[in-house]
Order: structure tokens, then C-alpha cells, then sequence
């Protein structure tokens, strides 16, 4: 019997180890548009996701207050960059599938999935390409301890679905689009052409990523017939522990769907308190 696509999450979710999780995670996608364009819609299912997903031993996981900083002006400090990227795309993988598998439960049209199964294959991939330059630089993923602090927002939004949508792709992944190009500057200064190509590759897929977070979480407020902006403020404030921080990509944010008036209320608020 063919696994259901909750099913395949939670085996990408319980891979411990970055290559083959994103190896399998990959295969799954493949599977799913397969099926799609035959014209089917494979089973839904449920299933039960992990608190946490697997991880591998290393790298080992520090509070943010612990890992060290480096300069971004030296080889160290690029590798450093790299590495922290491979990290932030695992976790962007997991929390991919885990959105899938952890809401499978609310009925949603079947575009809802083909758009997370492609977030979390092209998730996979950004792995494989921050691995592959780390790799090409005498490094791997796992050399340098990395944030323990990144699955947070999916155990905070553990029960809120339309939080999870506020917190993940339009808060945290629209943040990526912020910082990217300046990284890009970076690797470009240093000559590192084969970084710049894939921060580009990620740089343009993750506009759509945020793009699916607020699509999918305006269809949920006209379901349930409520105020877009005001819903996106009130979670924002109760799940999100950090600050907003301008400068923003206001242009990037407007073409993935994140209008001004979502976040610009929000800059520089008090985060709300980690309970
Ligand atoms: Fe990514
Ligand atoms: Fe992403």
C-alpha cells in the first residue's frame, strides 16, 4: 500500500541524519507530483509527528547566547555562514512536513499540499547545496556547533495552525529575505561563485515559500471570516519571541504577499516574554 502523505512526513521527521533525511524527503515530493499530474489525489491520512524531529549527534546544539560569532570577512567566517544556513534549511525541511502531518486534520484543498510538499523539497535542496559548498570548502555540516533554538516556533505553534502559518513562513522565512542579500554580498566580495549561485537559488524560492504562508493563511481567515491583519498581529505577539527588525525587504515581502501594515506595526515592539 502507498504510504499517506502525513505518513511520509513522518518519516522524513524521524530521519535523523541531514543527507538521507533530505534524500527521502526529496523522493516523497517526487512521489506526490507523480501521482498529481497522473491526476490523483493520494490519501491525506494522519499521523502523529514527533515533538521534535531526529536529529544527528552533530552538530551539537548551543543556545544561541553560546555559539560563537565570527567575522564574516574571513574563510572562518564564511564557512561559519554556511553552516549556519544548512542548519536554518534542516530545520525549514522538518518544519515543511511537519505543518503537513501536525494539521493534517483540518480539511484543506489539495493546492495547500502540492505548495509545502514543494517548500519542503526545494528545502531539501537548499540543504544539499549549503552541504555541497561547505563540503567544496573542507568543512560539513556538523563541524561547528549550530542554534538549539530553531524548532521553538513549531512546538509554540504545536496547536495553533493559523499561528504555525503567522510564526513560520511569514514571520521567520520572511526574515530570510531581509538578510539574504546581504549574505550574497558577502560570498560574491570573497569570489565564492558557487555560494553566491545557491544563496541565489534560495534567495528566489524562498519568496514563494512566504508567499504560500500568507495565501494559505488568508484562506483560512475568510473560512473562518475574520480580519487578516488583526489575526496576523494578535499571533504574532502571542507566539513570536523575538523582535521585528527593519530594514526589510519591503519589496520582496510585498511580491510574496506580506503587506506593509502586517509587519510595520510590529517593528521593534517588546517581544513577548518566553514563558
Ligand atoms: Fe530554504
Ligand atoms: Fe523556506
Amino acid at each position: 500500500m502507498q504510504p499517506t502523505l502525513s505518513e511520509m512526513a513522518v518519516e522524513v521527521l524521524t530521519t535523523a541524519d541531514g543527507r538521507a533525511k533530505t534524500a527521502l524527503s526529496r523522493r516523497h515530493a517526487a512521489a506526490w507530483f507523480a501521482a498529481r499530474e497522473s491526476g490523483a489525489l493520494p490519501e491525506i491520512g494522519t499521523a502523529t509527528p514527533p515533538l521534535r524531529p531526529a536529529r544527528p549527534d552533530a552538530p551539537a546544539l548551543l543556545s544561541p547566547r553560546d555559539v560563537p560569532r565570527r567575522r564574516p570577512g574571513t574563510p572562518e567566517g564564511r564557512i561559519a555562514l554556511l553552516h549556519a544556513v544548512a542548519h536554518i534549511e534542516l530545520n525549514a525541511v522538518d518544519l515543511h512536513w511537519d505543518i503537513i502531518a501536525r494539521f493534517a486534520h483540518v480539511k484543506m484543498p489539495p493546492g495547500y499540499y502540492d505548495d509545502w510538499v514543494k517548500a519542503a523539497d526545494e528545502e531539501s535542496k537548499h540543504f544539499n547545496l549549503m552541504c555541497d559548498c561547505l563540503e567544496a570548502a573542507g568543512s560539513h555540516y556538523g563541524a561547528l556547533p549550530a542554534h538549539a533554538g530553531m524548532w521553538r516556533a513549531a512546538e509554540d505553534t504545536a496547536e495553533d495552525f493559523m499561528g504555525r502559518l503567522a510564526v513560520v513562513p511569514m514571520v521567520l522565512e520572511a526574515r530570510g529575505l531581509d538578510v539574504t542579500p546581504g549574505m550574497i554580498e558577502v560570498f560574491r566580495r570573497a569570489g565564492a561563485v558557487d555560494a553566491v549561485t545557491a544563496l541565489e537559488t534560495i534567495y528566489a524560492e524562498e519568496v514563494g515559500h512566504v508567499a504560500y504562508g500568507s495565501k494559505w493563511f488568508h484562506f483560512l481567515c475568510g473560512r473562518h471570516d475574520m480580519d487578516p491583519k488583526e489575526v496576523f498581529h494578535g499571533l504574532v505577539r502571542k507566539y513570536f519571541h523575538g523582535a521585528l527588525k527593519p530594514p526589510f525587504n519591503d519589496e520582496k515581502r510585498a511580491e510574496a504577499g506580506l503587506p506593509l501594515d502586517f509587519y510595520w506595526p510590529l517593528a521593534e515592539e517588546t517581544p513577548a516574554k518566553a514563558p
